[in-house]
């Protein structure tokens, strides 16, 4: 009989798994705080994905190889042939076309945590950064905030629906993967060779951007 342990090959790392499953919690809690005006667990939930993306981008850079930006972002003429069904090659990490998608993601949350810091409830509240600019600029960015969290349903819509579609089309479960950290090795290149970065590493990037976002924080205390 097989061995269904060697079947199946380690892709993600602990910190990518991990930094997906706590950015999906913190995007709701980020949509239902701001609808019910709790603002101070709105700004804890926010600062908190701030530093998790920040970290993002570092371990997109310096982290194991299927984080890494070099890894999964391919050329348009790629992503095209790819999404054409032209591209047959197998991909251990993100797909040309959900590559793309990924970095769209992190940028545009990014975005929506960085508006937040400017902007204000109208009341009582403000963003942590709202002082370094006018009202009336804080009051522009705050419609972008809202503006820029529609973009965020849409795509986050679209990312659910890839995965369904890999899940019942194409019979790939990458929400499996995304728990597990592996792929059945039918859907990985034969003779992979990843590296994974040291979780002490990790941490240390973490703590960096975790002392980035208490710095904004202390910047919104009188
Ligand atoms: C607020 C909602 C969500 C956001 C903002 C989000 C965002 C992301 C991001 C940024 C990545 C890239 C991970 C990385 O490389 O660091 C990703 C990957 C992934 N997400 Fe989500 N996600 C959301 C909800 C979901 C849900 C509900 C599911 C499952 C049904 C899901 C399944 C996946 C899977 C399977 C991958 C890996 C895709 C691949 O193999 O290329 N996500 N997501
Ligand atoms: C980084 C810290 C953040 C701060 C300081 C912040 C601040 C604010 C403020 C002041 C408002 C205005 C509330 C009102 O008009 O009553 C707001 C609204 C909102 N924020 Fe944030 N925010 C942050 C991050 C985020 C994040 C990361 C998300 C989601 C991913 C998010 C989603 C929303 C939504 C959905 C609204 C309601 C928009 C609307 O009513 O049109 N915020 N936020």
């Amino acid at each position: 009989m097989s061995d269904p342990v060697k079947e199946h090959v380690l892709v993600w790392d602990i910190p990518t798994r991990i930094f997906h499953w706590t950015i999906v919690v913190l995007v709701a809690l980020s949509w239902f705080s701001a609808d019910q005006g709790s603002m101070r667990v709105h700004l804890w939930s926010g600062l908190t994905l701030l530093a998790l993306l920040l970290f993002r981008v570092l371990w997109g850079l310096f982290g194991s190889t299927t984080a890494r930006f070099a890894d999964f972002l391919h050329p348009p003429r790629k992503v095209v042939a790819y999404l054409r069904g032209q591209e047959m090659a197998l991909y251990a990490g993100h797909n040309p076309a959900g590559g793309w998608m990924v970095a769209v993601m992190i940028g545009v949350l990014l975005a929506q945590a960085l508006t937040g810091l400017f902007s204000n409830d109208g009341l009582h509240f403000t963003g942590p950064l709202a002082l370094w600019v006018s009202d009336d600029v804080s009051t522009r960015v705050t419609g972008l905030h809202g503006t820029i969290f529609n973009i965020i349903l849409v795509l986050v819509w679209l990312h659910v629906v890839a995965v369904g579609f890999y899940l019942l089309v194409k019979n790939h479960n990458l929400v499996a993967a995304m728990f597990t950290g592996r792929k059945h090795s039918r859907h990985v290149p034969a003779g992979l060779n990843l590296s994974f970065t040291r979780l002490s590493n990790a941490l240390l990037l973490l703590g960096l951007t975790a002392v980035i976002a208490a710095w904004v924080f202390f910047q919104g205390v009188p």
